[in-house]
């Protein structure tokens, strides 16, 4: 077991050399470096990212393995290859550019591949399997790199993509992780907690990332940390807000940008609603006391209070009586 992990973790740091030397060096690696220079990530954060790039090749991979007399079980093991119907191996990642997925100390456990054409047929991202080095759940994008920063600014800023991560890191926002596709699991946590009290989500702009937020708020009531949110504007996410709107806006974002829980969720419910209609105005209403109800500060409740009154064009002292309604029904 413990050997097995050795020799994986040799052979993911030899496929990242070897995808990197392909994406850099050769010809097979023209049209990736040119859809990531278009995407504005240059020589620098490539080499950074150690990003590479799998051919379209079914045993590219695999001849080099065999090469080296890694044996059929390890093979089978890594995760780096898939079997056919006649049991026969062959390379797992095919035209792919390759971000290699690392774990606390930098160690290469995974990859995750992208597609460079859009109108290609299979998953945009191609994840490793799990394997005897890597476990979804326990690993974050980028924490390695992120580790320093998150503890000197006190807080990690939680993405939903690779891009996202690696622009941010771009733009000289350095304390930012990705979970791969899937909400914090509590091992994930538990990895943050002994960093940092303080998780700012900054989904996508988009609905589903909207969507992902609120549930995300919903779920994490983990008296460990608090929470912040930083919304992207227009749709987009952070990676395209950074390309649009350049890199000091992030910064500014980051910083001065981030949102309370429930200033986020009183913006999101608001969506659902057109408040030039009475009946729109008091659903909502009612929908924001019982979020604001949660709250425990006294400050911050008088001040969200103030924020539904003004939108409501209604006291706050009615909102208030409404307030204390709703604490006597719950009590
Ligand atoms: N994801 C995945 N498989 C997919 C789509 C998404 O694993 N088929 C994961 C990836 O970790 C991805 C994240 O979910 O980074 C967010 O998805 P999405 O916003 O759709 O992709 P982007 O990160 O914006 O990817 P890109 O900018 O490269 O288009
Ligand atoms: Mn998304
Ligand atoms: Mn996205
Ligand atoms: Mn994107
Ligand atoms: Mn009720």
């Amino acid at each position: 077991q413990n050997s097995d992990s050795h020799v994986l973790l040799k052979m993911y740091a030899d496929a990242a050399k070897l995808y990197s030397h392909i994406l850099l060096k050769t010809e097979n690696g023209t049209q990736a470096l040119k859809y990531l220079n278009n995407r504005d990530l240059g020589e620098d954060l490539i080499q950074t990212f150690n990003i590479g790039y799998a051919p379209n090749n079914n045993d590219l991979l695999l001849q080099f393995f065999k090469g080296r007399d890694v044996s059929e079980d390890i093979l089978r093991k890594s995760g780096l290859f898939a079997e056919n119907q006649e049991g026969q191996l062959f390379d797992r990642f095919r035209d792919r550019v390759m971000i290699p997925i690392t774990d606390e100390s930098g160690n290469i456990i995974a990859f995750s591949g992208r597609i460079l054409d859009k109108t290609a047929s299979t998953a945009k991202y191609l994840n490793s399997p799990e394997t005897p080095i890597f476990n979804k759940g326990k690993t974050l994008f980028n924490l390695n790199n992120a580790k320093k920063e998150i503890r000197e600014k006190s807080n990690v800023i939680l993405f939903e993509g690779f891009m996202d991560v690696i622009s941010a890191y771009k733009a000289g926002v350095t304390n930012g992780v990705a979970s791969m596709g899937t909400s914090l699991t509590d091992d994930q946590l538990y990895t943050l907690s002994r960093l940092t009290n303080q998780i700012n989500v900054c989904y996508d702009g988009d609905d589903p990332g909207v969507e992902a937020t609120y549930r995300a708020l919903t779920q994490m009531n983990d008296d460990r940390f608090t929470y912040g949110v930083i919304s992207i504007p227009d749709k987009k996410d952070p990676d395209e807000f950074i390309r649009s709107e350049g890199n000091e806006k992030f910064q500014n974002l980051t910083n001065n940008g981030v949102q309370t829980p429930i200033s986020f969720i009183l913006n999101y419910f608001k969506r659902n609603y057109n408040l030039n209609n009475e009946h729109d105005q008091l659903e909502f209403l009612n929908q924001s006391l019982h979020e604001i109800v949660k709250l425990q500060s006294p400050v911050e409740i008088d001040m969200y209070v103030g924020r539904v009154a003004d939108e409501m064009g209604v006291s706050k002292e009615a909102i208030n009586k409404e307030l204390d309604a709703l604490r006597r029904q719950q009590a």
